[in-house]
């Protein structure tokens, strides 16, 4: 049986929101998080659901000193796309289910992320993934999970629903359960919470796109669209007009999503 929805994520939709996803993360947790890092020595990150390795090239920069990067995903080809974040790091990957770590598969972590990844989660794959990295005893930051809020200038009457379709849609039933959807951040806060940790600081992530970011905005809004239609098909025809009506014109769109820091005692 698996536990994971196989639900393929394209290099090309990766590359495409990288720029955006590096402006978004908050600056303000990874200045939390560096005075909570060993001194001196080599630095162990474990990227869980690393894709092409999009953390570490924002990340790693901003750390100090050597680094080893561990990338986690389930999906080979993006796995072999990634390289090693920068002239001080190395790079290892390994092919495994993240809701299935070990404990000794971070045993020797100083620094677990994640990027776009708990919203694709179950409660309970959440539960065991928050299990295995509260286990390590480091610090843990994960980043950019939708919540949900969605904004777009201008206005048009059927935003909000077409909103609430996508996360409807976000929280379906899959043969693995139920998925969090916008729903993850806060149980992923709560998880760390039981489990004891001595901080967990939650900071907004919104994608703010502009004129710039046409082909993302674009691209991001097929896919709300394809996804509030497969929730309710029923406002199909509706809802297609609605996106044709969107893409004719100019458009800013704010999608938030939330960055969470969990500092062990
Ligand atoms: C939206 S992509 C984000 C990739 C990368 N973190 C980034 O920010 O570019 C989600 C990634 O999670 C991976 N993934 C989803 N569920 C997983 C699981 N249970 N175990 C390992 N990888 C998983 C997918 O293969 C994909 O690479």
């Amino acid at each position: 049986m698996t536990t994971v929805q196989a639900i393929r994520v394209s290099p090309e939709w990766l590359d495409l929101r990288e720029s955006a996803d590096a402006a978004a993360r908050s600056l303000d947790l990874v200045r939390q998080l560096r005075s909570r890092l060993p001194a001196g020595g080599r630095l162990v990150v474990h990227d869980l659901a690393s894709g092409s390795g999009s953390m570490g090239r924002w990340l790693a920069p901003l750390l100090p000193g050597p680094q080893h990067w561990v990338l986690h995903d389930r999906d080979p080809d993006l796995l072999a796309l990634a390289e090693a974040p920068g002239p001080a790091a190395t790079v290892e990957m390994r092919l495994s289910d993240v809701t299935r770590l070990g404990a000794d598969e971070l045993a020797e972590a100083n620094l677990i992320t994640a990027s776009a990844l708990l919203d694709l989660l179950t409660d309970e794959e959440l539960a065991a993934l928050v299990g295995a990295c509260a286990g390590a005893g480091c610090p843990v930051l994960l980043t950019l999970s939708v919540t949900g809020s969605v904004q777009l200038l201008p206005a048009d009457p059927l935003d909000a629903r077409v909103a609430a379709s996508f996360d409807e849609h976000q929280r379906r039933i899959t043969p693995c359960g139920r998925l969090l959807g916008p729903d993850a951040g806060g149980v992923a806060a709560g998880a760390f919470r039981r489990r004891g940790a001595e901080e967990v600081v939650v900071r907004p992530g919104p994608w703010r796109l502009g004129a710039e970011e046409a082909a993302l905005t674009a691209e991001w809004l097929v896919g709300w669209v394809d996804a509030a239609c497969e929730q309710e098909p029923g406002l199909a025809e509706e809802i297609r007009s609605y996106a044709a009506r969107r893409l004719a014109g100019q458009l800013e769109v704010t999608v938030g999503h939330a960055d969470l820091l969990a500092l062990p005692r």
